[in-house]
């Protein structure tokens, strides 16, 4: 997920952008050092106020300064004998106390059950209900796991569940609306740039009918438990149940929160399904829904006449894959497997390596791996770019699993596509990023082994560990940015203002190109820097602590892992790609920047609007989850009111984003797709993730079909003209032919004049109708050398050329060409 565009809003001089906030403000968010001395909170919502300031000291230069706060740690409650989870390593003293020494947990501690879904909205809104709350944006239905406010506080889309200031007993509710074993709790505090809200302790209580209530106990006083929680808005605080318990409904009762505050949270509800009329011997009977819920056939099995509650139905993908995370080394040796099982349409290569040195592996996949066939499109998928945006990285994964497969047993659709595409797939550009959110969930990883079933999940081995990951406990901006802290998205060369400058200046596209502009000098050096502006504008809160206009801003490197993909776009002439993130729901088409300088955000169209547009419309509407008309947003805009589709600049600006790199420095097309609400989705919820984007992903690709396509050649040799320029009549971006004079050039259906230029060569016009069939339309070129080109190709040969004979050529053609 993109994040929330405080910082650009906030230092936009003039530019009147309506968020609030005094223009000279410093956006503070620090969290406090402490627990000790609560603090008092800001003013009311009403009058957004300068919120905890620092280092504002009043003067005007046009500079950002930003500082990163390190994500806290989370706080796990550690508990005698539970072997499962080790001590977390915190650099900071705790700031909750921990109840290890109190809380006596029976020995066979049940292990993490799988959350219930508040984060990823599963659970709908109206299985979450609340004692009260303040209003509307407040509601029970925003009290979710890692939801996002919006840049103002008091709209519809508020960052946590609040009970009202008077409400003395406030309850959170979730109906999990069928016997479900509960077995533990995580919290966060209230998202929201102006204010600080979190309960720093509640009770938990069980009831099948939502009338009679019972507590979770304190083993060793007898007592209601009373739960440690919160002491930071971001940081989500795991409490396991000293005994799970099986109920319907669950209920948080907040019994403190921050002095001054009210008692707001977001939260996830872990929870195992539990099947009914199995015994539930060993604590294992929840398991084992859940190790099955991949399995073909269990989704095929009869109900069981007994149980009287009826099973939420399983979440589910008939494919056999690999429904798991994957860290580095299982994803190299996936990616391993699959190249032995589809030796003759795979190849893996890496395009470089990480800061920390991991390799950034691509996985090829095409009837003639390793080599470009002419006119065959080359195509890519990029994930990762975020580290903790993990869905993109695992949908790849199992992409390249599904169409090895297909391939295998003959599926037309998927051999067609590997016969007339070359495909690359990057499941992790961010490699670095991508272990530091997977430790953090990896911790929790080690289960006990799934209970042996016949047959169950043979293709991935029985017994192995019980997963338990997911984004839970991992924040939402942990492990984004690379090793060194840069955020990938605004660490590509800034191509659009030198553009719009000549434009500006009515250079192009007669002395400046309109495409295929080249890396500004500065950008090659080895110590290249960027700006850090469009960091900071895409930093989400949690994460950003403070802007302030007044210091120079910090350089950026440009990453390693940028520069490889860079040198990779440029050896490939990829034509089509999208670059796979998390978070949202929605796909964003380039420009990602705004034209206006300083503008947080503004319509910002390429000339290839339409094409864009309607690539992006492609995957929006195949998208199983983002087609649900009566989606709800996953945080604080309905994208769904626009067909799932904006204009990046349009959302918020970005500068030095990938996309707008790939569409100005090179022939692809690229958009970027929010694959979903939650950014590091539960391992039992990818199977269903797979499903909703199968179509999506597969169409997407299939689209590189639309337009035009085919080769230039040299009229007397039939030899293909590399880097012939193709011009399409009123649209003012020309692509590039690839070193064998093919080229593709992506149009929506119409008539179209297109012409082809090379050096040396006449250019030739002609008209090519792009239709609704599938194409792509043939469009072929041969070009004819000028005279003077023949004249200095003879001169090159060593041939001796009359004079006169020469001038007359100069005269004739000289300025022709
Ligand atoms: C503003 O802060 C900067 C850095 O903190 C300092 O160097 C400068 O003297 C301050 N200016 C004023 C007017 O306080
Ligand atoms: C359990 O009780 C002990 C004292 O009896 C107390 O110190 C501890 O905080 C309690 N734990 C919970 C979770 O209520
Ligand atoms: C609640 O329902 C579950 C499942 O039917 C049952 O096992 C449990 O005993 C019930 N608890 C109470 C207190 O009624
Ligand atoms: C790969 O191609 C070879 C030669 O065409 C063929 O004999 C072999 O069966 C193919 N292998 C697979 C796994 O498709
Ligand atoms: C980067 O290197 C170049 C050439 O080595 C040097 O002139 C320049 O000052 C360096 N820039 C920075 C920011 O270190
Ligand atoms: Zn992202």
């Amino acid at each position: 997920m993109w994040g929330l565009l405080l910082a650009l809003a906030a230092f936009a001089p003039a530019v009147g952008v309506g968020v609030g906030a005094p223009s000279t403000s410093v956006l503070g968010l620090a969290p406090p050092a402490t627990t000790g001395a609560p603090i008092s909170t800001p003013a009311p919502r009403s009058s957004p106020a300068q919120p905890p300031a620092e280092k504002n000291n009043g003067t005007s230069e046009q500079h950002v300064q930003f500082r990163i706060i390190k994500k806290k740690k989370i706080v796990m409650k550690k508990r005698k004998k539970l072997i499962r989870p080790r001590p977390l390593v915190t650099d900071r003293p705790p700031v909750t106390t921990s109840p290890a020494e109190t809380l006596d947990l029976p020995e066979k501690q049940e292990p993490g059950c799988p959350p219930l879904g508040l984060e990823s909205l599963r659970v709908t809104d109206n299985q979450l209900e609340a004692s009260s709350s303040q209003s509307f944006g407040l509601g029970p239905h925003r009290g979710r796991l890692n939801i996002q406010s919006g840049l103002e506080d008091g709209d519809l889309y508020d960052g946590a569940w609040c009970a009202e200031e008077q409400d003395a007993e406030p309850w959170f509710q979730v109906d999990a609306t069928h016997p479900t074993r509960f077995s533990g709790v995580i919290t966060q505090g209230r998202n929201s740039i102006w204010r600080y809200d979190w309960v720093t302790s509640y009770k938990v209580q069980f009831s099948n009918d939502s009338r009679t209530w019972w507590g979770s106990r304190n083993r060793s006083s007898g007592m209601d438990a009373v739960f440690p929680a919160n002491s930071d808005p971001e940081t989500p605080v795991l409490n396991l149940l000293p005994e799970p318990q099986v109920a319907r409904f669950i209920r948080l009762l907040p019994q403190t929160w921050l002095e001054g505050g009210t008692s707001c949270l977001r939260a996830e509800i872990l929870a195992c399904p539990v099947s009914g009329g199995q015994s539930d011997k060993a604590g294992w009977a929840g398991y084992n829904l859940h190790c099955e819920c991949t399995l073909p056939h269990e989704l095929n099995s009869p109900p069981d006449p007994n149980d009287l509650f009826p099973e939420a139905p399983a979440l589910g993908s008939l494919d056999p894959l690999d429904f798991r995370h994957h860290n580095y080394k299982a994803m190299r040796k996936l990616m391993k497997q699959v190249n032995e099982q589809c030796p003759n349409i795979t190849r893996v290569y890496s395009i470089g390596k990480s800061h920390q040195g991991l390799k950034l592996y691509v996985m090829e996949m095409s009837d003639q791996p390793g080599e470009h066939e002419l006119g065959e499109p080359e195509v890519r998928y990029v994930a990762g770019m975020h580290g903790n945006e993990a869905l993109g990285r695992e949908l790849l994964l199992l992409l390249m699993q599904f169409l090895c497969r297909e391939f295998l047993r003959g599926d037309p659709r998927v051999t067609r596509l590997l016969t007339e595409t070359r495909i690359h797939l990057l499941p992790s550009m961010n490699p670095d990023g991508y272990e530091t959110a997977f430790r953090r969930v990896g911790r929790l990883a080690q289960g006990p082994p799934c209970p042996f079933l016949p047959g169950a999940r043979s293709l991935l081995g029985l017994n192995k560990p019980l997963p338990w990951q997911g984004s839970e406990l991992v924040g939402w901006a942990e492990g984004r940015w690379n090793k060194q802290g840069i955020d990938l998205n605004h660490n590509f060369a800034d191509l659009n203002t030198p553009l719009w400058e000549a434009e500006d200046d009515g250079l192009v596209p007669d002395t400046v190109p309109n495409h295929h502009l080249p890396l500004p000098a500065y950008y090659t050096l080895p110590n290249a820097t960027v700006s850090i502006l469009g960091a900071v504008a895409e930093a989400t809160v949690g994460a950003l602590v403070s802007v302030s206009r007044h210091s120079s801003p910090a350089p950026v490197q440009v990453a390693p892992e940028t520069r490889a993909v860079i040198d990779w776009m440029e050896r490939i002439p990829f034509v089509l790609s999208a670059n796979l993130h998390g978070g949202e729901l929605v796909v964003s088409y380039p420009f990602d920047m705004t034209r206006t300088p300083w503008a947080a955000r503004e319509l910002t169209p390429t000339p290839d609007d339409t094409v864009f547009r309607w690539l992006s419309t492609v995957y929006a509407g195949t998208n199983r989850v983002m087609q649900d008309p009566d989606r709800r947003p996953c945080h604080n805009q309905d994208f769904s009111l626009h067909g799932n589709v904006i204009n990046g600049a349009d959302w918020h600006t970005v500068p030095g984003s990938m996309n707008d790199f790939s569409y100005l420095h090179t022939n692809c097309f690229e958009v970027t797709v929010e694959l979903s609400c939650d950014k590091f989705p539960h391992e039992n919820e990818l199977p269903q993730e797979w499903e909703n984007n199968k179509d999506a992903l597969l169409t997407y690709l299939e689209q590189v079909r639309m337009g035009i396509a085919g080769v230039v050649r040299d009229k007397d040799t039939e030899l293909g003209i590399a880097d012939a320029v193709i011009a399409v009549d009123g649209i003012n971006h020309d692509v590039t032919t690839a070193w064998g004079g093919d080229y593709w050039r992506l149009l929506t259906p119409g008539d179209y004049m297109v012409t082809a230029s090379a050096e040396g060569y006449h250019t030739v016009t002609r008209n090519c109708r792009v239709t609704f069939e599938e194409g792509p339309v043939p469009c072929n070129f041969r070009l004819t050398k000028t005279p003077k080109q023949r004249l200095r190709e003879l001169l090159a040969a060593g041939a001796k050329v009359p004079p006169d004979l020469r001038r007359r050529l100069e005269r004739l053609r000289g300025q022709k060409d």
